[in-house]
């Protein structure tokens, strides 16, 4: 914030307590600025989703409890439903990065496929303005391509153009450091690490200037050097106008890249404010 007065020396100087009142009040105006002056990019409304997992008893899968269906004629078992999202309301504005917490299994995951539209929803709406772009570590890269035809693919999909990939291309390798440790990328992606493919991964999408850029635990699988190479992206990424959501059980990589922080669980929300203040809360055990 160009408005707090505070030099680094200064901050330095502070104690932990100081300097965590120092960046809640930052947090705060930033968000309030955002409230006040800037264009809604995404906005959920109310929005429930249900899994509708199918034949999901229990003994499901193991051969006696297959061998008892086939002798008693009964069908495979009925439709479990899984409500991950119950409800949850809020809205992102343009040039903010949000961060969403929340522990294992509390819907952080189903919410971004959501907000990227690979998800419907069961009840309520999610409206975005522009193009979201899911960044998971489970995003489709074809395993038996090549690092190289991924990152064309991965480009193209993406709405470039050919010329542009090809002006791309070298620097989307380079950022991944892939071929750092030898000749990779010229490999299939199941050589690959599940790092070595997070980097690949985190580097084609961040190519590209994203209207809204939804970032699952993308950081939190590279090695040191990479992750401060990709925070460093995130909030260059930010400042070229979009949108960003970062879900991350690192709580200091949301304190480095979000001013904002949505936590939810069990599929609601609990908390939505300024980072410092939620993530705080979260990590001390307390709720609001
Ligand atoms: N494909 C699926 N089919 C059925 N249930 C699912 C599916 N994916 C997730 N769930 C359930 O939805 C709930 C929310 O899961 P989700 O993956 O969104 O959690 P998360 O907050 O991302 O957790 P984590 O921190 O472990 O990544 C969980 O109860 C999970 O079991
Ligand atoms: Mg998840």
């Amino acid at each position: 914030m160009a408005d707090t007065v505070i030099t680094t020396e200064q901050e330095a100087e502070l104690t932990g307590e100081e300097r965590a009142a120092l960046r809640r009040e930052r947090d705060a105006k930033a968000v309030a600025a955002a409230k006040e002056t800037r264009t809604p990019t995404v906005v959920v409304d109310d929005v429930h989703i249900v899994y509708k997992v199918h034949g999901a008893s229990a003994g499901k899968g193991s051969a006696t409890s297959a061998l008892s269906r086939l002798i008693s004629r009964k069908r495979s078992p009925a439709i479990t439903e899984v409500h991950a999202v119950r409800g949850v309301s809020f809205t992102a504005y343009k040039g903010e990065a949000v961060g969403l917490i929340g522990s294992n299994g509390s819907g952080k995951s189903t919410l971004l496929s959501a907000i990227a539209g690979l998800l419907p929803t069961e009840k309520g709406g999610i409206y975005t303005n522009g193009q979201p772009s899911l960044l998971g570590v489970n995003a489709a890269l074809m395993d038996d391509l090549t690092g190289e035809r991924n990152v064309v693919l991965g480009c193209l999909a993406m709405g470039m153009s050919p010329e542009q990939v090809k002006a791309r291309y070298q620097s989307i390798v380079d950022f991944s450091g892939i071929n750092e440790k030898g000749e990779f990328i010229n490999l299939p992606m199941r050589t690959y690490s599940s790092g070595m493919a997070a980097r690949l991964r985190f580097s084609i999408a961040a190519a590209k200037t994203h209207d809204v850029l939804l970032i699952d635990e993308a950081l939190s699988t590279g090695d040191q050097a990479f992750q401060r190479r990709s925070e460093a992206r995130i909030r260059e990424l930010r400042k070229e106008a979009g949108t960003v959501f970062l879900v991350s059980h690192n709580n200091n990589a949301i304190r480095d890249t979000c001013e904002r922080t949505v936590w939810i669980e069990t599929g609601k929300l609990i908390m939505d404010g300024p980072t410092e203040e939620v993530v705080g809360m979260y990590e001390r055990g307390e709720r609001p």
